[in-house]
């Protein structure tokens, strides 16, 4: 599929986000990235000399307004990927409401919302959305529930999406990665790590059925598959597993 020209509207500046914006600008896309962090956004800005637009996507007005802008500034938008989220885990008895309020809201809600302002903008041009999802949105992860209902909730919205966007003319899919070597995974293992993150980190790489090879997945690869997926007319109602084969059984 040729990008050139095209415009994709990257929600989520982290790894993955900034990893696909780079291989989508690689490719002659007009990117446009957009994040509830700022500063983010504007070192990204400079490195990669792309538009920008910051906005809360727990908010379904800044959905509409995120997707709106980043439609008016080239007058077109042919794809959503929704790279943005937010991990949380812990006994499910202690988790707040606040806490399952936010993590839902950011993975869950903000991806419809999202979805739902970018569908006449993705129809007009026969256009895709892809939503990062992850492995544990296909299969239960323990200490993680709230992630897990919000993830395994998009892998079905990007299911029932896909069915009733196909006759319009729209794709869409979702990606399911293991861990990935991004500022999410930094994250996590320093604040779930108990004061030892490389012990947290190490103690993932158990669920990786390469043994001693095992190493996580890098932002680059990511993007790459997404490049791939987005490239394919024939992939729409997916859930792609790049996970080492962590998803695969037991
Ligand atoms: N890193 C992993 O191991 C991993 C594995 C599987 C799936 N995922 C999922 O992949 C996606 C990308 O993850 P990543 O590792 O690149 O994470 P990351 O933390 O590096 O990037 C996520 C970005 O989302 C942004 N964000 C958070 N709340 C937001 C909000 N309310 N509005 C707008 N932006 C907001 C953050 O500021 C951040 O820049 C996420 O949905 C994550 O849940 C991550």
């Amino acid at each position: 599929m040729d990008f050139a020209g095209k415009t994709v509207l990257i929600v989520g500046a982290g790894g993955m986000g900034l990893a696909s914006a780079r291989r989508f600008a690689a490719a002659g896309a007009h990117v446009v990235l957009s994040d509830i962090d700022a500063a983010r956004l504007s070192e990204a800005k400079d490195a990669l000399s792309c538009a920008i637009i910051a906005g809360d996507i727990a908010k379904p007005s800044e959905c509409r307004r995120i997707v709106d802008e980043a439609f008016s500034l080239y007058g077109r938008l042919d794809m959503l990927l929704n790279a943005a989220g937010v991990w949380v885990e812990g006994p499910s008895e202690h988790l707040t409401e606040a806490e399952y309020d936010r993590v839902l809201d950011i993975n869950l809600k903000g991806a419809y919302f999202l979805s739902a302002a970018a569908i006449a903008h993705l129809e007009a041009v026969q256009g895709q959305m892809i939503h990062i999802a992850s492995d544990a949105g296909l299969m239960g992860n323990s200490g993680a529930a709230a992630y897990c209902a919000s993830k395994g909730g998009l892998v079905l919205l990007v299911k029932a999406l896909a069915l009733e966007l196909a006759p319009r003319g729209v794709r869409v899919n979702a990606i399911c990665p293991c861990d990935v070597e991004t500022p999410m995974l930094k994250g996590q293992a320093e604040i779930y790590g108990a004061g030892d993150p490389q012990a947290y980190r190490e103690a993932l790489k158990r669920f990786y059925p390469q043994g001693a090879r095992t190493r996580f997945a890098t932002p680059e690869e990511i993007a790459a598959f997404i490049f791939a997926v987005a490239g394919i007319e024939a992939i729409t109602g997916a859930a792609l597993q790049i996970d080492f084969g962590t998803t695969a059984g037991k």
